[in-house]
């Protein structure tokens, strides 16, 4: 039978039509309920009382929701067995128990299947369909198996963030209780983006406590803001907090532990396939901890699905935020700060104008216009897909390089340059309509990630968006410096043999190493400018032995038939301590 959405089985239909038949007060069939499945209050007023009755007599109600607005990603019950199952394992058996956005209720069905101890369960759950549905389900269960130890279950039809768990942490006696669930998988930038109110008070929470916002914008995933805050609540309370999480969501509470110095401890995840268990990309997992503990401030990764040893620990090591701690303290010496500034690659938010195929000798862009424009000012352009080889020397994509450094203006165009100018002026409404407010007073076809770098002939890159760590070498095309776009970062050299030796540093294995030991792959960009920069090239260049060095080049040189000696190693060393930064470091 469908009712609110949801259905409900044959079993707990009869039930609650026996149980709210005419005559019935609201108080005796809610005494009914709780003595068959331990839910307190299954109807919390008349109205509701009245509404079940005239749903189960066929007039079952719906209701629109955007899912995405309320992050809304039911876990399996498959899943939520397992994880019940391993927590079982590993000696949890909470006597209470707090699932904070149950919705379906998969995870408070799984525990009292599980935990032969539960003495009450709260939840709360904004979407009324979903605490029916809930409410139904644990009826059903206990209809079947009436022998299950029986909780009071507390289920409450409230927004998380107005709910007072404070009550409930006041409330608890037991020193075995367990937070478990997942909450929302929604940031509050998509939520801007909906204009939605699911949102807590203190939107801008990271800025107010003065902490490092991650990322950069004020954007914090909710489950977030929901986890810190059972810590916050609960943090007094003995017990366990165990939630499925997006990884991104662990890497920031164990980043934010320094400063916040939550009292948990025994911080692990176990990876699950959130392909598999949720249809959705992205990474996510078990994240357990253990509550009222000093403080840790690491956490140790295994895999849900096998029972092997942890396949890495990463958090705080010696004041220094990595991602592989073991790795790390293999290779810290090469942690400190690079004498040449890694730069971003050139942006324009302008493809269709901007990036340029060509196809037969012909330029032709993404209008699918034929260009007839000089030479000077068009450059052969790589992408984070080109720096798949190790030495790039010719491109797919061409731009045209309006300006030599950002916000230089762009008048000179119109008298050295007038077919470029009348390209540009013809598409000058693409330009007009970027909606980064970077552009706004900027010249017209101004770019930005522009200046003397960008017109280096060699450059050492990479890809910020790709998880491969290792560096391309860029040499000039046709005697003309290649750019690179904003998805690549990027040192650059006058001379030829400084950028082999830095692509031979920075590709070594005790680099590659130590890059990989401060990388966290499952964000968005792996590689960042921050971490890049950690990379100090001094201390490498002092640490990878010469006959390595002597090695490359000439296997470089001959595969590559590049005129690379050894014989300016030590003036390249010099010059990275000469370098402007080498006095910062
Ligand atoms: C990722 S789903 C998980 C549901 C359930 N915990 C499970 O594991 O199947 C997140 C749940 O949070 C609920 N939710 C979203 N925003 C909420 C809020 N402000 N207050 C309470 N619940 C909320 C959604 O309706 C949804 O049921």
């Amino acid at each position: 039978m469908k009712l609110y959405e949801i259905i409900i089985d044959a079993k707990a239909s009869d039930f609650l039509n026996q149980t709210v038949k005419e005559g019935v007060l609201i108080d005796d069939a809610n005494k009914v309920i709780a003595n068959k499945c331990g839910i307190q209050n299954f109807f919390t007023s008349d109205a509701e009382f009245i509404e079940l009755k005239d749903s189960l007599n066929g007039h079952g109600l719906a209701s629109n929701r955007n899912h995405t607005e309320y992050g809304d990603y039911q876990t399996n019950r498959l899943l939520t067995d397992k994880i019940v199952e391993k927590l079982v394992k590993e000696g949890i058996n909470p006597e209470v128990m707090l699932e904070p956005t149950f919705g379906e209720g998969n995870f408070i069905i799984a525990a009292i299947k599980a935990f032969t101890n539960l003495d009450v369960i709260y939840g709360v759950e904004i979407y009324k369909s979903y605490v029916w549905q809930a409410k139904f389900s644990i009826l059903s269960l206990f209809i079947e198996e009436p022998e299950l130890n029986k909780p009071k279950i507390y289920l409450h039809h409230e927004n998380v963030f107005d709910f007072n768990f404070r009550l409930i942490a006041e409330g608890i006696k037991s020193d075995k209780f367990l937070i478990l669930g997942n909450p929302p998988w929604v940031t509050s930038s998509q939520l801007g983006a909906l204009d939605s109110v699911n949102l807590p008070a203190k939107s801008n929470f990271k800025n107010h406590k003065g902490l490092d916002a991650i990322t950069g914008k004020g954007n914090f995933d909710i489950a977030e803001y929901i986890t810190l805050m059972m810590m916050d609540n609960f943090k007094s309370q003995n017990g366990n907090l165990v939630f499925l999480i997006k990884n991104s969501v662990v890497k920031n509470i164990i980043q934010d532990q320094k400063d916040r110095v939550y009292p948990i401890s025994s911080i692990r995840t176990y990876s699950i396939d959130t392909k598999k268990e949720f249809n959705a990309s992205v990474e996510s997992c078990v994240f357990f901890c253990e509550l009222n503990r000093p403080a840790d401030f690491t956490c140790s990764e295994y895999n849900f699905y096998t029972d092997e040893s942890p396949k890495n620990e990463f958090g705080w090591y010696k004041n220094k935020f990595v991602a592989n701690i073991s790795k790390y303290a293999e290779t810290e010496d090469f942690d400190g700060n690079s004498s040449i500034v890694w730069r971003q690659g050139l942006k324009h938010d302008c493809s269709s104008v901007m990036e340029i195929n060509c196809l037969e000798g012909s330029l032709i862009n993404g209008n699918s216009d034929i260009l007839d424009v000089e030479n000077d000012l068009v450059f052969g352009l790589l992408k984070s897909s080109d720096l798949k080889n190790n030495i790039v020397s010719k491109s797919r994509k061409f731009t045209i390089v309006t300006q030599t450094k950002v916000g230089e203006k762009t008048s000179y165009i119109e008298e050295k340059y007038p077919k470029t100018f009348a390209y540009l002026s013809k598409n000058k409404s693409f330009f007009d309509k970027r909606k980064s407010s970077i552009y706004i007073g900027k010249p017209d076809y101004s770019i930005f990630g522009i200046g003397d770098y960008s017109f280096k002939p060699y450059k050492v890159a990479i890809s910020g968006l790709y998880k491969k760590s290792d560096f391309t070498l860029v040499l000039p095309q046709n005697e003309k410096p290649l750019m690179l776009d904003d998805t690549c970062y990027f040192l650059g050299f006058d001379k030829l043999e400084h950028a082999v030796y830095t692509y031979i540093l920075l590709n070594h294995r005790k680099t590659q190493a130590f890059l990989n030991s401060i990388t966290f792959l499952d964000a968005k960009r792996a590689f960042t400018k921050n971490n890049l920069m950690r990379l100090d090239l001094c201390k490498i260049a002092k640490n990878i032995p010469f006959q390595d060095i002597e090695k490359e080049v000439e296997s470089i040189s001959k595969k590559h038939s590049i005129q690379a000696t050894t014989d300016t190693w030590y003036d390249f060393q010099y010059s990275l301590q000469e370098s402007p930064l080498f006095a910062f470091v």
